[in-house]
């Protein structure tokens, strides 16, 4: 699975910034595919659409993209499903070629990009182990040495004799790392077909990480798991639409992705629809960050601010305006209700035809997920008497990269400290 890259495309290590060596470098890089099915295939279609050209029935995977890594450095690429990311680790593994660019590798180079790539699935683990030692141009015993070793990280000893094609996709996964990892190449692709294994071997491959950090070795790691960027990577960069549109440090950069996910659409559509009829409607529920723009996610321990319109049809008296907070599994996680404020000698009441403007800012100990907001107006201060309940008006994310699970997120402190004596 080691792959020489040829030593023409990759003279001595370059200088990179300040000194550095650089390991990777990347200049302009560009790939398009061709999508199927666009074919303009009739004479009507070509007058309908005279516009339309061969460039619509290309997709530009990368468009432009440039970085530098240096030797030793680890370098996490994140993105949504479909950004580019793979198409990018496969044009750095010459998988791909690309239509437009440079890319520049110093070192050997071990990519782990597909389940399976690389390996045989009619032949058994241990042919496909010794073939691929044989390619590396390692002697018998080296290879066989290899094996072990392999096989023990795998933990796949009982299996060695067994057809690739009856492994499980997380036993495939532990091999391809462990034979990646025993190649002992300088630069490392991999492209998240990690998280198939299970928690123990994750955890291996969180102590190869850990170890190799520091050791010389180059990382590439394309993951969606924020926390393993934040936990190895030096540094980040965000891909949408084959552009990298940030780079910097992994926490930044996982803040950006989380953005890039959540903030998009806009109230659900259900509080229009249950909204209609009654006495009141909801005329827009939202967050807002703190600047007062429109939201659908908050960091975690930023408070929540709600907002709400609602107009009333007919008068409605003694209002009570409620706000509902739900998580994913449709726990109630807090409620919170107000009257209406008034000035001296205005009446309680939401007369037909005005508009109200409820808002709410709520401390936030939320643990990270998704939430759902529930809106209610009742009428005569009653607790029961709903004038209109509107579930999940409205949805949010909450986010962040620390280290915590739960409903909540409490301050704590905590240490692990070596015991003498
Ligand atoms: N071999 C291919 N032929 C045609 N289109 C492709 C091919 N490989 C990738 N694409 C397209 O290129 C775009 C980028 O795909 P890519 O696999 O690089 O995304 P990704 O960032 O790895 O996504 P994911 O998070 O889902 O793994 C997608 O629109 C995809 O459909
Ligand atoms: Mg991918």
């Amino acid at each position: 699975m080691a792959v020489d890259v040829s030593t023409a495309a990759a003279p001595a290590p370059s200088p990179g910034v300040a000194g550095r060596s650089l390991a990777i470098d990347v200049r302009g890089l560009e790939k398009s595919f061709r999508l199927p099915g666009q074919k303009i295939d009739s004479l009507k279609e070509r007058v309908l659409h005279p516009t339309i050209s061969r460039d619509f029935s290309q997709l530009r995977a990368l468009d432009g993209i440039s970085f530098e890594v240096n030797q030793g450095e680890f370098f996490g690429i994140v993105g949504r499903n479909g950004s580019g990311k793979s198409t990018l680790l496969k044009v750095l593994a010459s998988i791909y070629r690309a239509d437009a660019g440079l890319v520049r590798m110093a070192g050997r180079l071990a990519p782990f990009i597909e389940l399976g790539v690389g390996f045989n699935m009619e032949l058994t683990a241990r042919e496909n182990v010794q073939l691929n030692g044989v390619m590396m141009g390692l002697t018998r015993k080296e290879a066989a040495r290899r094996l072990d070793a392999v096989l023990d990280f795998a933990e796949l000893n009982e299996f060695v004799d067994l057809k690739l094609k009856n492994y499980s996709s997380g036993m495939l996964v532990r091999l391809g790392f462990s034979v990646m990892i025993q190649a002992d190449a300088d630069i490392l692709l991999i492209d998240e077909v990690l998280a198939v294994g299970d928690a123990s071997f994750q955890q291996k491959c969180a102590d190869v990480f850990h170890d190799l950090r520091g050791s010389g070795k180059t990382l590439v790691l394309v993951t969606h798991d924020m926390n393993a960027v934040d936990a190895y990577c030096h540094r980040a960069i965000l891909l949408d639409h084959g552009q990298i549109v940030h780079e910097g440090n992994p926490q930044e950069v996982g803040r950006h992705y989380l953005r890039l996910n959540f903030e998009r659409g806009e109230t659900s559509s259900a509080a229009q629809a249950s909204a209609g009829g009654p006495a009141v409607r909801l005329v827009d529920i939202w967050l807002e960050d703190a600047a007062g723009e429109r939201t659908n996610s908050v960091e975690l321990d930023d408070d929540i601010r709600l907002r709400a319109i609602v107009e009333a049809d007919r008068d409605t008296p003694a209002p009570t305006f409620a706000f509902l907070l739900s998580n994913a599994d449709g726990v109630h996680v807090f409620g919170t209700a107000t009257q209406l404020k008034r000035e001296a000698g205005e009446p309680d009441l939401l007369a037909a035809g005005s508009r109200a403007k409820v808002s709410a800012r709520i401390l936030n100990p939320l643990g990270s997920g998704r939430y759902f907001v529930d809106f209610g107006v009742n009428r005569e201060h009653s607790q029961t008497d709903n004038v209109i309940w509107v579930s999940k008006a409205a949805d949010f994310v909450i986010y962040g990269t620390q280290a915590q699970t739960g409903l909540i997120a409490l301050e704590n402190e905590f240490e692990a400290v070596i015991e003498d004596g």
